[in-house]
C-alpha cells in the first residue's frame, strides 16, 4: 500500500489536484525549508551563509536529483531552467567545423526545444524534426532512421509534454551511440513520476526541473552529464561558477571546473533550491518504484474509463509507451478546464491534446473516479 503523504500538502484541501505536468502542490515543509534560507541570509555577516551551506547547495540538490535519474553522484548541476540546461548542452557543439553538425529531434517536444536548435541553424547546425503523423507518437523507426553519420547529436523528450508519449530510451542511445552521436533526453515530465536509468542508458545529457512532479518550486533546472563525457566539453554559455577556481576571478581564458560544476553559469539559484528539498525528500520517502506503478496503474484506469465512453485519448494506450498523464480531447478545453476548475478540480489543456490530467502518488483513487465523473457531467451534457 503506497503512502500517500497527503497531509504534506496543504493545497489538496482545497480540491482534486492533477496539475503535476505542470506545477505540483507545494509540501508543508517547503515554509519551513524558506524560514531556514531567510534565516541563513539574515545571519550572514555573522554565520557566512556561502561558505556553511549555500555555495554547497548546488552539489547536494543536484546529487539527490541524480539518485532520480538513475545517475551516479557528481553528474548533475543545477540550472536556472530546463531551457538553459539545453541552451547550455547546444553551446558545446561546433556546428561549422567536421563532418558533424546534424540535430535530430522531434515534432512532439517542447517549443523550447525547437526554439534553441533553429537559433543554432545560424551558426551551421542542420537540424532535422521527425514529425509525428498522429500528433500523439513518434515512431521509433523515424527516429532511428534520422540518426546518420552526420548527426552530432540526438535531443528528445523522454516523455511528451503533449501526449504523454514515452519514447524508447534505450534504442535511441544505441542506435545513437553506434552512430557516434550523443543523446540529450528531456525528462520534465518522467523525473519523479518513472524511474529513470541514467547510468545504465549510458545516455549524455538528460535536462528537466523541479516544480512538476518532484513538488519543488520554480527555478530549479537541471543538466545531467554522463559523468565520463564531462571533461570533453567546454560550454561556451559559461560563466564564473563554472571556472576551475571562480573565487581566483582570474582573467579569460577560461578555465572550466574538472567537474560538473563546469556546466553552471552564474550564482545559483539558491532560494529555488531550498523549496526543493522537502518534495525530493518525499518522493525518496514514498520511492519511485511505487509512484510509477500506482500512475501506471491510474492512468489505466483513466483511460478505461474514457474509451468506455467513446471520448477521444490522445495519449498511446500502450502503458510502456506513456508517461504519468492522460490528455482528453474535449471541444473548446480552456472553457472546460474553467468549469472543471469551479467544481474543484484542477486540470490544464494544450492546443491539439485537449485536457492534461495527471494523477500523482498523493491523490487517492476516489478523486480520481470524481474528476472523471465531473468531466463527465460536463462533456455530456
Ligand atoms: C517537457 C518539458 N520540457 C521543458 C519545459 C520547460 O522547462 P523550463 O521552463 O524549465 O525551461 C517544460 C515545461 O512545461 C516541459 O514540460
Amino acid at each position: 500500500m503506497i503512502d500517500r503523504r497527503r497531509a504534506e500538502f496543504p493545497t489538496l484541501a482545497s480540491g482534486i489536484h492533477l496539475l503535476s505536468h505542470s506545477l505540483g502542490p507545494v509540501p508543508r515543509a517547503v515554509r519551513e525549508s524558506m524560514i531556514a534560507y531567510c534565516d541563513a541570509w539574515e545571519h550572514h555577516t555573522s554565520e557566512d551563509a556561502w561558505a556553511t551551506t549555500w555555495w554547497q547547495l548546488s552539489r547536494r540538490v543536484g546529487d539527490r536529483i541524480a539518485r532520480i535519474l538513475g545517475g551516479e553522484p557528481g553528474s548533475v548541476q543545477i540550472q536556472p531552467n530546463a531551457s538553459i540546461g539545453l541552451a547550455t548542452v547546444a553551446s558545446c557543439f561546433d556546428f561549422h567545423s567536421g563532418r558533424r553538425n546534424k540535430v535530430v529531434t522531434t515534432a512532439l517536444d517542447f517549443p523550447s526545444m525547437e526554439y534553441i536548435w533553429n537559433g543554432q541553424r545560424a551558426i551551421g547546425a542542420d537540424v532535422e524534426i521527425v514529425p509525428s503523423p498522429d500528433g500523439i507518437s513518434t515512431p521509433l523507426e523515424r527516429i532511428l532512421d534520422a540518426i546518420d553519420e552526420k548527426t552530432c547529436l540526438v535531443a528528445l523528450s523522454h516523455t511528451s509534454y503533449r501526449s504523454s508519449y514515452r519514447i524508447d530510451a534505450h534504442a535511441i542511445v544505441e542506435r545513437a551511440h553506434a552512430k557516434g552521436a550523443l543523446v540529450l533526453l528531456d525528462v520534465y515530465q518522467s523525473a519523479g513520476v518513472l524511474p529513470l536509468h541514467a547510468a545504465d542508458w549510458r545516455v549524455d545529457f538528460l535536462i528537466g526541473g523541479t516544480i512538476k512532479w518532484l513538488c519543488g518550486g520554480p527555478s530549479c533546472g537541471y543538466l545531467y552529464v554522463r559523468p565520463d563525457l564531462q571533461r570533453d566539453l567546454s560550454p561556451r554559455l559559461t560563466g564564473w561558477v563554472a571556472h576551475d577556481a571562480p573565487f581566483d576571478f582570474a582573467p579569460a581564458p577560461m578555465r572550466y571546473a574538472g567537474s560538473v560544476r563546469r556546466f553552471a553559469q552564474g550564482t545559483p539559484s539558491i532560494p529555488a533550491l531550498y523549496s526543493a528539498i522537502p518534495g525530493l525528500d518525499i518522493l525518496e520517502s514514498v520511492g519511485l518504484q511505487h509512484i510509477a506503478e500506482e500512475s501506471q496503474r491510474r492512468t489505466q484506469r483513466m483511460i478505461d474509463f474514457a474509451l468506455n465512453r467513446g471520448w477521444t485519448v490522445n495519449t498511446p494506450l500502450d502503458l510502456s509507451k506513456r508517461g504519468g498523464s492522460v490528455m482528453i480531447g474535449a471541444d473548446n478545453a480552456p472553457a472546460v478546464v474553467e468549469q472543471l476548475a469551479e467544481r474543484h478540480v484542477f486540470v490544464d489543456s494544450r492546443p491539439g491534446s485537449g485536457l492534461r490530467i495527471s494523477p500523482h502518488f498523493f491523490n487517492t483513487d476516489e478523486e480520481i473516479d470524481e474528476a472523471m465523473n465531473v468531466l463527465a457531467s460536463l462533456i455530456e451534457r
